[in-house]
């Protein structure tokens, strides 16, 4: 569910019309919905009401701390994957005690940050990783909380590049050489052993590769590491199952939060952990839009190409993965329908939106929504062609709010400079 309705013919995000944001903001902008925001959040967390669990938004599917604060002001905690992702939540008011740092090339400085910053546990991925760990945390007299991310082998069924939870991936460890990785980590002294983690992949449509996951982790915990690891002192208190949820951008039905959560809270039975989840994409991917204004229509006799202000700078996804979006009009004015790709203005043909799409036939100065664009559409923009980024509106109620706006042309040239000898 998600507030973006029209009203006679006119979209609304809540109570604001979509056309007076992009007429006083420009386009093309990236436009959140509070409501949707808190709704999804709050349904995700109920769902798993009846165990011990923190949501830990995963940072890297929407960043801007105006949400990052309103998560937080909602008990949620954030996965992170960077010193980066780690200030701006922090700048967010997050509870340190609540953010786990996943990720496979995490450097010494954001790791020694992370440290400073009394963070939940690190989610390492390598022994080289603990190696380095336990080096930093002995350099700053801490002792550093860590689970290990284990890659239990399953297919999650979604696209290659989004995959993480196989063999072949360069996430986690090798599930059967995880006791011989843990054994390594209890005998390191600045390093305490809290969890186990895993993360199969994004956009996950089906519930079987979450439980197959969770039962491949389970058994293994329940046959060698819990009885192994007592014997050595160690507690296993938090058990992280990454994020992966997947949304309907067009026809897919992916499980409810609520069915997600029975199964997993199933999966979890008689075990003594605090469950630790890290959506992403299902809390922000359906509670944003990007509103784009069309430039000019291109007819050969091969195609029709409507051409849009917003870019793959803007949004990526449909260039990189060829994923869909969905595309609507802001002002539905009438019926007749083409066939056409919408394209932006980068010179690259990979630069579109849409291929081979029906939609509603626009006209030069039309607005079109680029619909489920909350996750991944802002934080994976770039300047390419030297594009300011987009500004980003959050709408409360008949509110909006401006929480960052778009880059000027100095902000595209910051940190540049000429050297003397070409002066
Ligand atoms: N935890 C870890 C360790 C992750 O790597 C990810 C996503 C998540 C949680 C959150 O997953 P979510 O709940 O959002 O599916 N750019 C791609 C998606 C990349 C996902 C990367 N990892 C896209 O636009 O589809």
């Amino acid at each position: 569910m998600n507030h973006f309705e029209y009203r006679n013919g006119e979209m609304f995000a809540e109570g604001v019309p979509v056309k007076r944001i992009a007429k006083e903001v420009g386009t093309p902008a990236y436009v959140y919905s509070l409501a949707t925001l808190k709704r999804h959040f709050q349904v995700f967390d109920r769902a798993f009401s009846a165990v011990p669990h923190i949501v830990c938004f995963s940072v890297k599917a929407n960043s801007n701390i105006a949400l990052l604060r309103a998560f937080a002001k909602e008990g949620g905690g954030f996965d992170i994957v960077s010193g980066g992702e780690l200030f701006r939540a922090l700048r967010a008011g997050a509870d340190p005690k609540k953010i786990v740092f996943s990720g496979v090339g995490k450097k010494k400085d954001e790791i020694e940050y992370a440290l400073k910053s009394g963070i939940l546990m690190f989610n390492v991925e390598s022994e080289d990783e603990m190696v380095t760990l336990n080096e930093i945390a002995g350099g700053i007299g801490k002792k550093a909380p860590i689970s290990l991310r284990i890659n239990p082998d399953v297919d999650p069924q979604t696209h290659p590049y989004i995959s993480t939870g196989m063999k072949k991936a360069k996430f986690g460890v090798d599930i059967k050489r995880s006791l011989e990785n843990y054994k390594k980590a209890v005998s390191m002294p600045n390093l305490e052993v809290v969890g186990v983690d895993c993360h199969i992949g994004s956009q996950l449509t089906s519930l079987s590769p979450f439980v197959d996951a969770l039962a491949r982790v389970r058994e293994y915990l329940d046959r060698v590491l819990v009885g192994s690891l007592k014997r050595e002192g160690v507690k296993i208190r938090y058990l992280d199952l990454g994020g992966g949820l997947g949304i309907s951008y067009k026809d897919e039905m992916p499980p409810h939060p609520e069915e997600y959560a029975r199964a997993i809270i199933q999966g979890l039975e008689g075990l003594d952990v605090t469950l630790i989840l890290e959506p992403g994409r299902v809390i922000v991917g359906n509670a944003g839009i990007l509103i784009t204004e069309v430039q000019y229509i291109k007819e050969t006799d091969e195609k029709k190409f409507v051409i849009v202000d917003g870019g793959m700078n803007d949004l990526i996804r449909p260039a990189l993965y060829g994923s869909y979006q969905a595309i609507q009009p802001v002002v539905e004015k009438n019926s007749e329908k083409i066939v056409a790709d919408v394209v932006g203005p980068i010179c690259e043909s990979g630069d579109f939106f849409a291929k081979d799409r029906e939609i509603a036939r626009p006209r030069r100065g039309d607005l079109l929504a680029v619909m489920s664009a909350g996750a991944y559409g802002f934080t994976m923009a770039s300047n390419y062609n030297s594009h300011p980024k987009p500004p980003e509106v959050l709408v409360d109620g008949d509110q909006y709010y401006v929480i960052r706006t778009r880059e000027t042309m100095d902000d595209l040239i910051r940190g540049e400079t000429i050297p003397a000898a070409l002066e």
